[in-house]
């Protein structure tokens, strides 16, 4: 088994809040990024891709092809957005860099035809970042419209 990989950066604003929790407690578990008007991340993504070789390319997958893939259903819905209003896939989900690379996964895993999708690696920063590799966990989308909040569990 082979193991290649795609990088690939995004820029993106988010806030960090649960509209269940009161003022107080937002404040308390997200601290500044819970800042009301967000504040911006320069992402780097890591898609890696697991294979055996074909022996008629030597490709586990076409770099080109992954890139554009990853550019056409990741990179374009959430470069130089704010992730918790312009990303229909986002929508009312806490855009911590665990849920971004669960929603990630769901979308990319069945665009992934050659090899099968190994793990998905989202740097928030130099120092912060998340692996995901695709086992099951439970994450919430919290609908806020009408002055209710309905959760759903994905
Ligand atoms: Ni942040």
């Amino acid at each position: 088994m082979m193991y290649v990989t795609r990088r690939t950066h995004f820029s993106a604003a988010h806030r960090l809040f649960n509209p269940t929790f009161t003022n107080e407690k937002n404040e308390a578990v997200f601290d500044k990024c819970n800042n009301p008007h967000g504040h911006g991340h320069n992402y780097t993504l890591d898609v890696t891709v697991k294979g055996i070789p074909d022996p008629e390319t030597g490709y586990v997958i076409d770099l080109k092809k992954l890139r554009d893939i990853i550019e056409e259903h990741l990179i374009d819905k959430v470069d130089h957005k704010h992730l918790n209003f312009d990303v229909d896939f986002l929508q009312g989900i806490i855009p911590t860099a665990e849920n971004i690379c669960l929603c990630f996964w769901q979308i990319l895993e069945p665009q992934i035809t050659e090899g099968t999708l190994h793990c998905i690696k989202l740097f928030e920063s130099e120092n912060n970042f998340v692996e995901y590799f695709g086992e099951p966990v439970t994450i919430k989308r919290y609908d806020v419209s009408h002055s209710t909040v309905s959760i759903q569990t994905l």
